[in-house]
């Protein structure tokens, strides 16, 4: 996830998209950059300083004032290289006359990048981003127009993308289109504006027009021309758009982590994207595994914390089905300190949000030290984590703001199932239709996860009825145990509420004891093989007064029979269930916490990320 923004015909174009960039820094901030363009050339500053990536380059800007009236300007979230200066946008073709910024990720960037380099082009970045201003050029040198030129290139590559491109023989267009990836265009009478988001433009313009998946807009001052992809012109609604300029930066969400919540679909999607290859095999490029490295392993260790621990626990029933390995996994903070059994037939997978938890650091280095292999399943590209690992693999859920994990953790767990996947294949434990329908479930949830937030009044709902009640049991069996310990997490971290998650046959052991009428029993009985025995954990407690709320299949009347309450979702296979049965578990904390009154983004006592022991 990046931001980008674009305005032609404006005397302080530079303002303009520097202060669009500031209010798009929730879409990545570990590089930003804008080049003004003129017949004169290009002018392009790019700074990589982490989160004050906006504020140098405004410093760094000063002598551009004035130097033209349109250009364009990105923040970073690295997906494809490391976040420096030379992978920062905007990027320049081989003549240096076009500029081009860009959302999204370009699938088959490396297939094109060695056609362009065999060709003659010289590659400047390790972007997946700039052959597209190679493509462009090719099109140019061939005689087309800009428009032209953008169009023939949409044709040869695949992915998602937001663009804005323009070339200096044509200063005062900017070329915008789009495919899954977000883009907004602004009018003026006098100026035209492109960005990601509608929060960088509105206090330009309240004009605008939500482009399309392929439309291209011919952005010219004070006027826009949409058209579809083969050049036919496009029916564009201009919207009048009244939200105020805070809401805007959540993308018109109260707060970040409902807006993160909201971002989940895509968070999964961009996850999976480009990472079953066309031979059938999973591609985890960065991984720096050779299958026969795969093929050696004799166990797999995943160390982490809190939510991303949850993930691991989760992958740790997909490992062990689908690749017939042995999986533990530990808290990182425990792990180094019970002088783990380790060789380089294990693997140990760290998995962090961040990158940055000391804790799971220090697993890792541990674990390197005495001889395993090390990768880390990581949202932040060039991390702590990611630089030291032997080999990374990368989840592309954007920025997450909001001190609660969310959109993360669901796309750590489709990061992490497939990997399962890719060492099934390698080890032959699954054939290619196995691995076909598995991998096919992940690519379904996307609309699963959109379902399931649509039903979030209902969950909201529920938590109203149960506003005053204050101690929750979360009970889960098989890959529901994770998923109800997430729910309990959630719910301590953001209300403030007692909170347990315990798996659904261990309460007889004890737990038990303390149900009484007052408590509430979340229990997650999706479809898994142990949802029958979880029906029954729940009678146990029921009978013992507790208030049950259920998280079931959509059609379960069976299940819905036994509860007080129900959170329905849509069906899915079982591995796979957590990553859509974890949303309700969000939704009722987070409705918990807001009707105590409470900021969900910065819960008292806690930090995004834990650098100290
Ligand atoms: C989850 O909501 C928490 N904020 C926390 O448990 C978090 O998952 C944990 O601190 C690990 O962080 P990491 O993924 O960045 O390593």
């Amino acid at each position: 996830m990046c931001g980008i923004i674009g305005v032609t015909g404006a005397a302080d174009a530079l303002d303009i998209l520097l202060d669009g960039l500031e209010r798009l820094e929730y879409r990545g901030y570990d590089s930003a950059g804008v080049a003004l363009v003129s017949p004169a050339g290009v002018d392009r500053v790019r700074i990589a300083d982490g989160t004050h990536s906006v504020a140098s380059l405004r410093g760094a800007t000063e002598v551009l004032n004035g130097r033209s009236r349109s250009g364009v300007g990105h923040t970073r979230w690295a997906t494809h290289g490391h976040p420096t200066e030379h992978n920062a946008h905007p990027h320049l073709d081989c003549s240096g006359r076009v500029a081009l910024v860009h959302n999204g990720i370009i699938e088959n960037h490396a297939e094109l990048a060695s056609r362009l380099t065999a060709t003659g082009h010289i590659l400047a970045s390790d972007t997946d981003t700039e052959v597209l201003a190679h493509l462009i050029e090719e099109g140019l040198a061939a005689g087309d127009d800009l428009i032209a030129a953008v169009r023939s290139t949409l044709v040869e590559v695949r992915g998602a993308f937001a663009l804005g491109v323009m070339s200096v023989d044509d200063p005062d267009l900017i070329v915008a289109t789009r495919r899954i990836s977000p883009l907004i265009v602004g009018l003026t009478d006098t100026a035209s504006y492109l960005a990601s988001d509608i929060p960088a433009l509105l206090d330009r313009t309240r004009d605008l027009i939500a482009l399309e998946d392929d439309q291209i807009a011919e952005l010219r001052p004070g006027s826009v021309m949409v058209t579809d992809a083969q050049g036919a012109p496009a029916t564009a609604t201009v919207l009048r758009i009244d939200w105020d300029i805070d809401a805007a930066q959540k993308g018109g969400f109260k707060d970040f982590m409902s807006k993160e919540m909201a971002d989940q679909p895509a968070a999964v999607r961009d996850t999976l994207r480009g990472r079953m290859g066309d031979d059938g095999m999973i591609a985890l490029d960065q991984l720096d595994l050779s299958d026969d490295d795969l093929r050696l392993l004799t166990k797999v260790i995943v160390v982490a914390c809190g939510s991303s621990f949850h993930a691991g626990l989760v992958a740790k029933y997909a490992f062990e089905r689908w690749a017939r390995i042995p999986v533990e996994v530990d808290i990182a903070s425990e792990f180094r300190y019970r002088d783990p059994v380790l060789d380089a037939t294990a693997l140990v997978i760290g998995v962090s949000q961040s990158g940055e938890t000391v804790d799971t650091l220090q697993a890792m280095r541990h674990a390197r030290d005495d001889g395993a292999r090390v990768v880390v399943v990581s949202n932040v590209v060039d991390s702590s984590m990611a630089r030291e690992a032997d080999g990374v693999l990368y989840t592309r859920a954007g920025p997450e703001i909001g001190v609660a994990a969310t959109k993360t953790v669901l796309a750590q767990i489709a990061a992490l199932e497939l990997l399962a996947l890719r060492l099934a294949q390698v080890r032959g434990e699954m054939t290619g239709e196995q691995v076909a329908v598995e991998f096919a479930e992940l690519i379904r949830l996307e609309s699963v996860l959109a379902e399931t937030l649509g039903r979030a009044g209902d969950v909201a709902a529920v938590a109203a009825q149960l506003a005053h009640a204050t101690d929750f049991f979360f009970l889960g069996r098989h890959a529901g145990f994770p998923t109800a310990l997430e729910g309990a997490l959630k719910l301590k971290e953001i209300s403030y509420l007692h909170a347990e998650g315990y798996p659904g046959g261990e309460l007889k052991h004890g737990p038990l004891a303390v149900i009484e009428p007052g408590c509430v029993v979340v229990a997650v009985a999706t479809g898994g093989p142990l949802r029958e025995k979880m029906l029954s954990n729940v009678s146990e407690v029921k009978s013992r007064g507790a208030t049950v709320v259920l998280v079931l299949e959509d059609g379960d009347d069976e299940g819905a029979a036994v509860a007080d309450y129900t959170f329905w979702v849509p069906a899915s296979r079982d591995l796979q269930s957590p990553i859509k049965d974890i949303v309700p578990l969000q939704q009722f904390a987070y409705a918990l916490a807001v009707g105590r009154g409470l900021d969900v983004d910065r819960p008292r006592n806690l930090a995004k990320t834990v650098t100290v022991e």
